[in-house]
């Protein structure tokens, strides 16, 4: 089971970080001076994906513009002589990397977001990423790769899983796993926001998935589930009847992006491991906490 092509669903509706995401998609919202997609995009080409798919919808156009070529922005760049920063904005995509774009024209769920990608994926395995969800692992692999490797080696779709606390449960799809300890296990069941007193586990599934292309039939009959939306969680469930589905228990740390305080705990993890800011930071940090304490 090889990757190649990755799918990014980035048309919702980004409620959580109105106003900032009214106009601007949420996606494209800086963690310093990076763009939150970018991670993503960079996490699915070192797991070995060549073909990059976004779901968008005519909101996030942006989207298509930031990994664009600017060429007349990169011709001023290389006649100031100003290299390190040409290389930035040439590596948003490498050469051998395609982007196609397909559209969700009005926010039915992430189940049908993943759905709409069908025609591009085509008959092969793929992976979802959800750029919000930044997931980080800076001594090893990334999350995805971790979970290519898996797949590879055993054939089966996998899930990415992490423990959340009970009382976070409704905010999750949340799996019932055969060995809840492992790093990988079969998925018995899953669910889509189970309230905690009913929750069957803590195990939450978050953003990344490497799925058989059965799916896409299985979402094509969903009813609407929770909230009333297409819910990719559901297709899995469908796909537990036929199939063996894994969960894995990836290595690093993961920041909900998709939230403020998210994005506030990403920024500052993130810059103080960068060691042209991380000196001044600190300061910063430390000057801060003081004057508010
Ligand atoms: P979220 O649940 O985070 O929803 O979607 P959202 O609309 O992005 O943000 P909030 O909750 O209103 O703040 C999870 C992922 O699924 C995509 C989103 O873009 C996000 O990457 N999605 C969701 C779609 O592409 N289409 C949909 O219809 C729903």
């Amino acid at each position: 089971m090889r990757i190649r092509k990755a799918v990014f669903p980035v048309a919702g509706l980004g409620t959580r970080l109105l106003p900032a995401s009214k106009v601007l998609a949420k996606e494209l919202l800086p963690i310093i001076d990076r763009p939150l997609i970018q991670y993503a995009v960079d996490e699915a080409i070192e797991a070995g994906c060549d073909t990059l798919i976004f779901v968008i919808n005519r909101y996030k156009f942006q989207i298509a513009e930031h990994f664009d070529r600017a060429f007349e922005l990169e011709r001023r760049l290389e006649t100031g002589g100003k290299h390190e920063q040409l290389r930035q904005v040439r590596d948003v995509i490498p050469a051998h990397v395609r982007t196609t774009f397909v559209t969700q024209s009005e926010a039915l769920g992430l189940g049908h977001a993943v759905l709409c990608a069908a025609h591009a994926v085509g008959d092969e395995p793929f992976a979802v990423l959800l750029p919000d969800d930044l997931i980080w692992h800076h001594a090893g692999p990334g999350a995805l790769r971790q979970m290519a490797d898996r797949a590879a080696a055993s054939g089966h779709s996998v899930v990415a899983v992490e423990d959340v606390p009970r009382d976070q449960t409704h905010r999750y799809g949340i799996v019932s796993a055969a060995d809840a300890s492992a790093r990988a296990s079969r998925i018995d069941a899953i669910v889509e926001k189970p309230k905690p007193e009913v929750a069957p586990s803590t195990l939450a599934v978050v953003g990344r998935y490497i799925l058989h292309p059965r799916i896409f039939e299985l979402l094509r009959h969903l009813p609407p589930g929770a909230g009333g939306e297409i819910q990719l969680t559901d297709g899995i469930a469908a796909l537990l009847n036929t199939e063996q589905v894994d969960c894995y228990r990836f290595e690093g740390r993961r920041f909900d992006c998709g939230s403020a305080l998210g994005v506030v705990e990403a920024t500052m993890a993130f810059a103080l491991e960068r060691p042209d800011l991380a000196p001044q930071v600190r300061g910063m940090m430390r000057n801060l906490l003081a004057e508010t304490d």
